[in-house]
């Protein structure tokens, strides 16, 4: 039926629309709102304008609510709107176990495992189920709380790159949020039209009666029954039970890399797990840098690094999400398609993240963090930073005693801040055409055999590279021991269809029409030696390795090929002073054990998990890596 010629909306019309008509909407975005309300039944329905006094209405209700708390420490803290929210203790992370995407055939989601094996690159669900699930958790999901709708934009407003999206949410938290994340308003509405949208369906949700998890009024949520969905051919996606922000603020994994991955592929270009960064050499030139790594492993530290080499100015794009596409003249562009960050607070610090510390500290809202007796915020590495007699308040609420077993912050605790607070975002990072990318970074965190950094031959290999990605876990999702996993691209848990076709998409731009292919190389800040202690300094000194980067790519004859790649000649590292002693030898050593096994693990991940999807490309990069360690 078409509602959009018989304005039919029999829901709506039954309840208050607090502040608009379905005469002034555009007729999708009405239908869409009558489908998820007469699904939902919430009191009423309310369309997000993006105003301040939006905004401030909006934080009055949490904090009358108790679901966030001021924090008088900072001055003008209500002018400036610093808030700290904490989470029912049972929801905190991304849930990947309870993310599925929806296709017809599997297989466009995911490769087929070795029979026996459980598939880690994806889950599957199949429409049939996938509306039976929603219909398992939804009708009147939203009953007694207002419906709020978010019309917002992925990327700049009018950016070639940027789409649009519908929220709907039950979650006042979640509008703040996405406020802060998203470029949200009514303008979003008139330039949007009659055009489709990704839709965007959010509830925290109701518990079942016989519900085990106790649930607080301040942040309700259906932890046993949360689950996130995506429809990708339909651009749909649907999100029950958890209002954390990597499960309910439905821009930025969901549409910007599950949604956006898929779109990406069937246009021609690529979503991706990275940070965008500009670096300008003592020369004064320019470049920038994309960087994958996964969650938790240094993306946002990158992102607005200071530079401790003297000369090197960094500026931040974006720390979590790049859209890339070939321009006209074969210039691989990006845009982050974010409007904030979202980022891990433990081990922020004046000396590890100055910059993110003086972004922090103004329209922010703090999720599982600690408080401070004088109305301040506390985490894990903020110890110099706080005066030794305050007392401490743990994320969960209670009393915390410093030298305590368990942490004060939630280790994936965050801040919400919007990127124009960053003191060194720059100029170009609302560009409609996007920057123009020379270097492309993988890493992860490893603690053994994995050098500082080294360079792909060329794509194939770079990509090989991408594909052989793995990581230490950390608190970014559920998994709890800290495991080596696999994480290609850093996208595992973000990939919307099959990763062998990813890896083919890939490795096709090599087609694009004069494509100036950006060099490719892997970063490890993570090494340790026997003792466990990191090798490399990290942080401001992750510098000197960006500078080897472009003066490699300036042509410098500063590296040699390896087993695995193109090393750092010795000697060409800039350690002027390094504050601390680096065992460069150890830092870059390959030993033969270490990459045999390494080797292994890739064969059968690869067999066992992509089987016939792997393109034969990476199959031939394994078979030379692996002859290569025989010869180490
Ligand atoms: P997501 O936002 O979850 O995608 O993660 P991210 O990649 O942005 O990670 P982030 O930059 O927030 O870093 C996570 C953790 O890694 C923080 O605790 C940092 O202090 C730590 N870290 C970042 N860079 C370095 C480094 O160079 N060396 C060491 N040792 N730790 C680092
Ligand atoms: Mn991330
Ligand atoms: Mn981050």
């Amino acid at each position: 039926k078409n509602l959009s010629t018989n304005n039919n909306y029999e829901y709506i019309r039954k309840i208050p629309l607090l502040n608009s008509s379905t005469e002034s909407l555009p007729s999708k975005v009405c239908s869409y709102i009558e489908e998820c309300a007469s699904l939902c039944c919430p009191k009423d329905i309310y369309i997000c304008d993006g105003s301040d006094t939006e905004y401030e209405h909006l934080l009055n209700f949490l904090e009358k609510n108790g679901t966030i708390s001021p924090l008088p420490k900072y001055e003008n803290c209500y002018d400036f709107n610093i808030w700290l929210a904490r989470t029912n203790p049972a929801d905190v992370a991304r849930v990947e176990k309870r993310t599925f995407i929806s296709t017809e055939c599997k297989r466009d989601t995911i490769p087929i495992p070795r029979e026996g094996v459980i598939g880690e690159l994806g889950n599957w669900i199949s429409p049939g189920d996938m509306d039976k699930a929603i219909l398992e958790r939804f009708p009147g999901c939203m009953k007694d709380r207002t419906m709020y709708v978010i019309p917002f934009s992925m990327g700049p407003v009018g950016s070639p790159f940027s789409k649009i999206g519908i929220e709907i949410t039950d979650s006042a938290y979640v509008v703040c949020c996405m406020r802060i994340m998203t470029r949200i308003g009514k303008n979003i509405l008139e330039t949007l039209g009659n055009d489709d949208f990704v839709k965007c369906l959010h509830s925290v949700g109701v518990p079942k009666s016989d519900s085990k998890v106790e649930i607080n009024s301040s942040w309700p949520c259906d932890p046993e029954r949360t689950i996130i969905l995506h429809r990708p051919d339909k651009n749909e996606i649907v999100s029950y039970g958890s209002g954390y922000g990597g499960n309910s603020l439905l821009g930025k994994k969901c549409f910007a890399l599950r949604i956006g991955s898929t779109i990406a592929k069937n246009e021609g270009w690529l979503a991706e797990h990275m940070l965008i960064l500009a670096i300008t050499d003592p020369k004064g030139r320019k470049r920038y840098i994309t960087a994958a790594f996964p969650s938790a492993c240094g993306k946002t530290n990158l992102a607005m690094l200071k530079p401790t080499l003297p000369g090197y100015k960094i500026e931040c794009v974006g720390d979590d999400i790049a859209w890339m596409r070939f321009d006209q003249e074969g210039r691989l562009r990006a845009i982050n398609p974010e409007n904030g960050f979202f980022g891990v607070a433990p081990g922020t610090n004046c000396i590890t993240n100055p910059n993110a510390m003086k972004t922090i500290f103004k329209n922010t809202i703090f999720t599982n963090v600690a408080a401070t007796s004088d109305g301040g915020v506390f985490w894990e590495g903020m110890e110099e930073e706080i005066s030794d007699d305050v007392e401490i308040t743990d994320w969960r609420g209670k009393k915390w005693t410093r030298g305590s077993k368990t942490p004060a912050a939630h280790p994936n605790s965050r801040f919400c801040t919007p990127i124009k607070e960053c003191p060194v975002i720059d100029p170009g990072w609302e560009d409609p055409a996007g920057v123009p990318i020379d270097v492309i970074i993988f890493g992860g965190r490893r603690p053994e055999g994995i050098p500082l950094v080294y360079q792909a031959r060329n794509w194939q290999h770079g990509v090989f590279i991408g594909a052989s990605m793995r990581s230490e876990a950390t608190a970014a999702a559920e998994h709890t021991d800290k495991v080596i996993m696999h994480d290609p691209f850093a996208m595992r848990p973000f990939f919307g269809y099959n990763f062998g076709h990813y890896l083919n998409h890939w490795l096709s731009m090599t087609k694009v029409k004069n494509a100036k292919l950006p060099a490719i190389f892997h970063v490890n800040w993570f090494r340790k030696n026997a003792d466990g202690q990191y090798l490399w300094p990290g942080f401001g000194d992750n510098s000197r390795v960006l500078d080897w980067i472009l003066r490699k790519i300036d042509g410098e004859n500063i590296a040699v090929d390896s087993t695995v790649g193109l090393l750092p000649k010795s000697e060409s590292f800039n350690l002027e002073n390094l504050s601390k002693d680096v065992n460069m030898e150890e830092l870059f050593s390959l030993p033969k054990s270490f990459w045999e096994k390494e080797v292994r693990h890739l064969r059968e991940y690869f067999d066992m998990q992509v089987g016939d999807d792997l393109p034969t490309d990476i199959r031939e990069e394994l078979e030379l890596l692996a002859c290569n360690v025989d010869k180490l």
